[in-house]
């Protein structure tokens, strides 16, 4: 059995593809991706700077070899992202007026929503709008276009495409202040009479953090406001969060960084044994509220190509994912596998 058909009765499965994975396209690779999985992300194509370079040009060549590959592998395939303020297409920044703005922006949207209508199956069309403590970013979208810009962004997508699920996506989505943040700014949008289908809570976690309880509390208030919830970008870090370190010197390059990099000629049995024990727990909680969630996506396939070792500390070693170096099932990978034996 496959992670795929084990699951098929509780959510999609799915991976982000970055466009080595896609070019590797007869490899070991696509067979573990059309295998293992129902559904992919467009890890990095999709974002503004790489599909819509010039204001007047746009480049679909990844994105529709992105695709394609989910059409051939009868996959349900995620939009990664109408709107989000970083690796924003530099054209963008150099409209000065308002107006001119919003509508650069809605013709962004529709355009790309339109060109895969009835082929992207859901799409972020938000992306990261909220700080830590709940308030809305100071993006530029926000200075340009005011609060608007949120139901307007949904508005547009919606416009362009009816039937894609449209989903607000961000990362500490577990953390209380932000949670309550996320919820009010969804409440608004929904109380203007504009669609929003999903949250997706990113899932950038770590061994011991969040906690059980938040994950699980944030499932049932998300889904509370009558959306569906979505794991988007699950990947669990083994290494040491240099924010969690009061008053470490923290270097982007680790050489300085000490103890930053502990697992560098390999990963320790007992820390291999804790990451397929918090999958465990993790995707326990998933399948108690299955009914709630609609999909669970990791951040890419294998351990190698994560961007999790650039991260935030660059050239780091590090095992988040359910395939090893070598594209060998990990025991975070039996963890889960097995779990699902027993629902
Ligand atoms: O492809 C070029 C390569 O040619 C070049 O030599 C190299 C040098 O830096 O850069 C490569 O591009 C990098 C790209 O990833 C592909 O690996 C970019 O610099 C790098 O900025 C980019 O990072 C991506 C990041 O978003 C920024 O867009 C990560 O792959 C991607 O995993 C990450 O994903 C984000 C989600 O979109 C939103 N949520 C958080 C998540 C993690 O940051």
């Amino acid at each position: 059995k496959t992670l795929r058909q084990a699951y098929q009765d509780a959510f999609y499965i799915g991976t982000a593809l970055n466009r080595f994975q896609i070019e590797e396209s007869d490899s070991v690779m696509a067979e573990i991706v059309g295998k293992e999985f129902s559904s992919i992300t467009a890890e990095n194509m999709m974002k503004s700077m790489h599909i819509h370079p010039k204001r007047d040009t746009f480049n679909f060549e990844m994105a529709d070899k992105f695709v394609a590959l989910g059409e051939k592998y009868d996959m349900f395939v995620h939009g990664h992202t109408l709107v989000w303020h970083s690796q924003l297409s530099p054209w963008f920044g150099t409209i000065e007026d308002s107006l001119e703005f919003a509508d650069a922006t809605e013709k962004h949207i529709k355009d790309i929503a339109s060109k895969y209508k009835g082929k992207i199956d859901s799409w972020d069309v938000v992306n990261e709008a909220l700080n830590e403590d709940g308030s809305l970013r100071n993006s530029i979208f926000l200075q340009k276009m005011g609060e608007d810009y949120l139901a307007s962004a949904f508005k547009w997508a919606a416009e362009a495409d009816n039937g894609a699920d449209l989903y607000y996506n961000d990362y500490n989505m577990t953390n209380p202040e932000k949670r309550q943040g996320a919820i009010a700014m969804v409440k608004n949008i929904l109380d203007q009479g504009v669609k929003v289908d999903g949250i997706g809570m990113q899932g950038h976690w770590h061994l011991n953090s969040p906690s059980l309880e938040e994950i699980e509390q944030s499932i049932l208030d998300y889904s509370a406001l009558g959306v569906k919830v979505a794991i988007t970008e699950l990947d669990v870090s083994v290494l040491p969060n240099p924010w969690d370190l009061e008053g470490a010197e923290i270097s982007q390059n680790f050489e300085n960084s000490e103890g930053m990099n502990p697992y560098k000629d390999g990963l320790p049995d007992s820390i291999q044994v804790k990451l397929a024990n918090r999958y465990k727990d993790i995707f326990s909680l998933f399948l108690k509220h299955k009914d709630k969630i609609s999909r669970v996506t990791f951040w890419g396939v294998s351990d190698g190509q994560s961007w999790l070792n650039g991260f935030p500390i660059r050239g780091r070693t590090n095992y988040p994912l359910l395939f090893d170096r070598d594209l060998k099932p990990k025991a975070a990978y039996d963890s889960i596998m097995a779990l699902k034996e027993r629902f």
